[in-house]
């Protein structure tokens, strides 16, 4: 397995490009599945949950083309089963349950299980696909799901789910009728998603907002679909520029998908200037203690709050920050205590107490936004970070070692 190590203190300086978003290339890639013909997705990521969800639609009979962009013809699908040894490396693989029992009729697809952030059901996708029709069965692991001709139907998330809404989006569009979600995500990547179907010929309104109104059609035709940028690498490195005291320009990102991160890091004394395309972020030698707590969009996002609580270690005062959307999100704390961090955890908050400098020291990813944020820890602390179980970050992170060295880091990745 491979190893970052980082040579902490250098201010970060520099541009960097934002590559396109993981979580709204995955749902794209995935929503081919409802048409047959060419689609061709531009910006996507170069990302090993990316090779993951192509593999997985190999799998299932689906001509993929990569190339300088990806092509993808879901003409003739020959299985419509997702294993457990591919869904087990990626959850967001439950993706493909919606959109083959829409098309094909039926799915079996394994259950996810758990992740090292929570246990993640996905009980929600399931009982909203039931409401739509289908017949639901769970065996061996698997779930099995068939359905001649899916119903529109109204539907009410008890909890705001992302790939929830996505599958059921998905899923909806080929139903006979219309479905209402409420209480629906409002991610910009249910934005995306929603624009790339409506392009296929699917009838979708709301989305981006908490109720989404899908009106059935007979077919889909494949498109040209673009994905959004990364808002949470935007986030990730304009906090890296944030700790390190430096200077980046962070071109390619949307700033209107990051309004409250935008706001949260001024008021800890983060300078963040819009520009043609992008933002300008400039670290200040005294960082405030904020406090966070992480909700649903336009909420300030979980995926950011490792990283968020990197900052809040090399600020001055106390930070409370709470995690109200996974229930086991802390990971990175222990990892950060052994860096010189002063954090304690009291039920679903970190109290995070600002230390004068953190130092490097051997640490371990346990998941990808917490191996980001130890990859910060390492670029603001003094001395050496060993960086190990890399391929968590790689799997959300598209070359970021590359990216830190454009920007004077002084890291690099090393082949165990
Ligand atoms: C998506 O995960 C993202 N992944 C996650 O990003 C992100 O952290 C999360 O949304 C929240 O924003 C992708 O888009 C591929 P949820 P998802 O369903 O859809 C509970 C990253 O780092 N829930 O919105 O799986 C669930 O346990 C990843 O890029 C149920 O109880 O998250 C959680 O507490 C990590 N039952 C809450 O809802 C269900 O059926 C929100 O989860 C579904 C969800």
């Amino acid at each position: 397995m491979d190893k970052i190590i980082i040579k902490g203190g250098k201010k970060l300086k520099g541009e960097i490009v934002i590559s396109g978003s993981k979580n709204a290339a995955l749902p794209i890639i995935v929503s081919s599945l409802l048409t047959e013909g060419w689609n061709t997705v531009y910006n996507v990521p170069d990302l090993m949950d990316v090779r993951t969800i192509k593999r997985l639609l190999v799998g299932l009979g689906v001509k993929v083309e990569e190339g300088e962009n990806l092509r993808i013809n879901a003409g003739s699908i020959t299985n419509c089963e997702a294993s457990y040894d591919l869904v087990k490396t990626m959850r967001a693989s439950i993706l493909v349950l919606g959109p083959l029992v829409a098309r094909m009729g039926r799915a079996r697809v394994s259950l996810p299980g758990g992740c090292a952030i929570g246990a993640r059901p996905v009980n929600l996708h399931l009982k909203a696909l039931q409401a739509l029709g289908a017949e639901i069965e769970l065996r061996d692991g698997y779930v099995e799901a068939k359905a001649s001709r899916l119903k529109g139907a109204k539907i009410y998330f008890d909890i705001s789910t992302v790939t929830g809404t996505e599958n059921i989006m998905m899923a909806a569009t080929l139903a006979k009728g219309t479905t209402v979600l409420g209480n629906a995500a409002r991610e910009p990547e249910i934005i995306n998603l929603s624009s790339v179907l409506n392009d296929m010929g699917a009838k979708i309104t709301g989305a981006g907002t908490d109720v989404i109104t899908i009106e059935g059609v007979e077919s889909l035709s494949p498109v040209e679909a673009r994905v959004i940028p990364d808002r949470v690498e935007a986030g990730t490195y304009m906090i890296a520029a944030g700790i390190t005291g430096g200077d980046v320009t962070i071109r390619g990102c949307d700033p209107r998908h990051l309004d409250v991160p935008i706001e949260k890091l001024k008021e800890a004394g983060v300078k963040i200037t819009p520009l043609e395309g992008g933002l300008r972020v400039k670290g200040s030698k005294g960082i405030r203690s904020v406090d966070i707590k992480t909700l649903p969009y336009p909420g300030f996002p979980t995926d950011l709050q490792a990283q968020m609580m990197v900052l809040m270690s090399a600020a001055e005062g106390i930070s409370v920050i709470t995690e109200s959307v996974f229930e086991n999100r802390f990971m990175h704390v222990n990892e950060l205590i052994r860096m010189g961090a002063d954090i304690v955890i009291e039920g679903n908050s970190a109290i995070v107490k600002g230390v004068k400098k953190l130092r490097g020291a051997p640490v371990m990813a346990t998941d990808l936004r917490a191996s980001a944020s130890l990859v910060l820890a390492g670029l603001a602390g003094e001395g050496k970070t060993e960086l190990s179980r890399v391929y968590h970050i790689d799997r959300g992170y598209e070359r970021i070692e590359e990216k830190l060295s454009s920007l004077g880091a002084d890291i690099r990745r090393v082949r165990e």
